[in-house]
């Protein structure tokens, strides 16, 4: 939720687009993947989870710079509704960095080496059987679903930002307009 006047910088909004689509991409790429144990190689779709992942990484954090540097929430919202905003955003960010690394390990105990698009193979971190692996493993899960959640809620707020919320500013007369939102 933004104040009315302020816009984001186009490799912002480029970003933040990238980053959805990204995301799409990993719950899509898990959903059709089939379940594989140990041992065996990923498939070319959970290769494609593994390096549409990896991207994110820089990505998030290149946006997390951005946000930092322009500074928070403007003044067009009410100071809980920014808590609740600023709380859900950084939340976000911190899973769109611990998420794929949670995944990197797992993948790294099972064995499965992770390349960026079959150019770039990335050393493993842990070894193959590796208990923090496993845990990580779990978490990973975890974390993509909380991923999954706040999504939804990032994208309630900014529908009700857009909607309800300059609905309502305009019905009390404080003359606000519609209100963007960006991650
Ligand atoms: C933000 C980025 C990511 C999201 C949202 C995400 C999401 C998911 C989801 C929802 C699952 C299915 C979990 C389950 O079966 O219970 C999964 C599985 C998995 N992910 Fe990710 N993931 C991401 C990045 C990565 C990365 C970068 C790697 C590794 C480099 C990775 C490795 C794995 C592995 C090894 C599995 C298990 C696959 C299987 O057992 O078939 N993930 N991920």
């Amino acid at each position: 939720m933004e104040s009315p006047t302020s816009t984001y910088p186009q490799i912002t909004k480029i970003l933040h687009t990238s980053l959805i689509a990204l995301i799409v991409i990993e719950f899509f790429t898990a959903l059709v993947a089939p379940q594989l144990s140990g041992g065996m190689s990923p498939g070319a779709i959970v290769s494609l989870h593994f390096s549409f992942g990896l991207v994110i990484l820089p990505l998030a954090a290149a946006l997390i710079g951005m946000r930092y540097a322009a500074g928070n929430e403007g003044p067009g919202s009410d100071p809980l509704t920014q808590l609740v905003a600023n709380v859900g955003h950084y939340a976000l960010y911190a899973l769109l960095i611990i998420t794929p690394f949670a995944g990197l390990l797992w993948a790294d105990s099972r064995g499965w080496e992770v390349s960026l698009f079959g150019f770039i193979a990335l050393p493993a971190i842990v070894g193959v059987g590796s208990g923090i692996g496993r845990i990580f493993g779990e978490l990973h899960a975890f974390f993509a679903a909380i991923i999954g959640l706040l999504a939804l809620g990032h994208i309630a707020g900014a529908l009700y930002s857009r909607f309800i919320a300059s609905s309502l500013g305009q019905y009390v007369g404080n003359n606000s307009s519609p209100q963007g939102e960006q991650g």
